[in-house]
């Protein structure tokens, strides 16, 4: 059955947020009381935040045997997007139905707001790998995406910043609610809280930093192996991360970005939001930034 063609990709409220249509309330509607299985992992990131760096890590930390062979599986199959309509086994049913049947340990994408998540892991059952990165480069990798996916609206970079900018009209949560509410739960004992721009500093700490969450053991050897495999160059080299490489979702998803170089996995870089900001765009978030982050002990590396 093909259910693209069925799909309006509309975005929508739910909840009071607004998401891009290619989640799906139907789904959304499940999550809170998804079972949660002492196994999961819910790998959660706010949108262009490193979700996929983190997927593939995480995917490859729990992965048994030939980590070549395990890379070439497309990301959405081996971390399934939790609040979507499944399109990885083109069924089309709420993926939350679908993982119903999975078996363990089940790895999960979401950008859900926390308080969205499911009850049980909320209640502390099974294990979340919060992904956190600095806003101003969001905003950009938002916009760039934008440009490249068929079915979501883009405006120009000043309209999508002025959207990023307002809480009614940012997509998936205005960023200074989502990450905060997140921040606030970083302690509990199933959560895990990275930034995007610690990664990138030290990729292998990292590594091992969620291995050691998540219970793994690894050898140095396969340490050194996943590390390998999630490079920015190893990730874009792969289109089994680097998913508009992959022809038929190329076609599907990303036909408006042809010819444009434009690709999901993009740059990958700390500060390419000076490339992007005007003087005043820069004032105008540093303010609010300000006052939202006031008394939050969470800060960001810019550059
Ligand atoms: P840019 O658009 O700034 O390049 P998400 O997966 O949450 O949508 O985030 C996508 C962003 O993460 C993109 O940012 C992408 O290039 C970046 N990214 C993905 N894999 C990466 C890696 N291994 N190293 C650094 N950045 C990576």
């Amino acid at each position: 059955k093909n259910t693209m063609s069925q799909e309006s990709f509309q975005p929508f409220y739910f909840k009071g947020v607004k998401f891009d249509g290619n989640h799906s309330p139907v789904a959304m509607e499940m999550v809170e009381s998804f079972e949660v299985r002492d196994d999961d992992v819910f790998i959660s990131a706010y949108l262009k935040s490193g979700t996929t760096w983190t997927q593939q890590i995480v995917s490859l930390i729990c992965a048994d045997g030939d980590l070549s062979e395990v890379c070439k599986v497309p990301i959405q199959q081996r971390t399934p997007w939790l609040e979507t309509l499944d399109r990885v086994k083109g069924t089309g049913e709420p993926t939350p139905k679908v993982l119903k049947d999975a078996p363990s340990p089940r790895l999960m994408k979401t950008h859900l707001p926390y308080h969205m998540l499911p009850q049980q892991a909320k209640d502390g059952r099974g294990k979340i790998v919060y992904c956190a990165r600095n806003v101003k480069d969001v905003a950009v990798s938002w916009h760039n995406m934008r440009r490249m996916v068929n079915n979501i609206p883009c405006g120009s970079w000043e309209e999508n910043f002025q959207e990023f900018m307002t809480p009614e009209e940012a997509y998936n949560g205005f960023w200074w609610d989502v990450i905060p509410e997140y921040w606030r739960h970083k302690d509990d004992g199933n959560m895990l809280f990275i930034k995007f721009e610690d990664m990138k500093q030290d990729l292998r700490g990292h590594v091992v930093k969620i291995a050691t969450f998540l219970g793994r053991t690894l050898s140095d050897q396969r340490i050194d192996e996943v590390v390998a495999n999630c490079t920015f160059s190893a990730m874009k080299e792969n289109p089994a991360t680097n998913f508009s490489r992959i022809p038929a979702l190329q076609k599907a998803f990303f036909s408006k970005a042809e010819g444009s170089g434009l690709e999901f996995i993009r740059k990958g870089e700390v500060g390419d939001w000076k490339n992007w900001f005007s003087q005043e765009e820069n004032q105008i978030l540093e303010t609010i930034h300000e006052e939202k982050m006031a008394g939050l002990d969470l800060t960001f590396r810019f550059e």
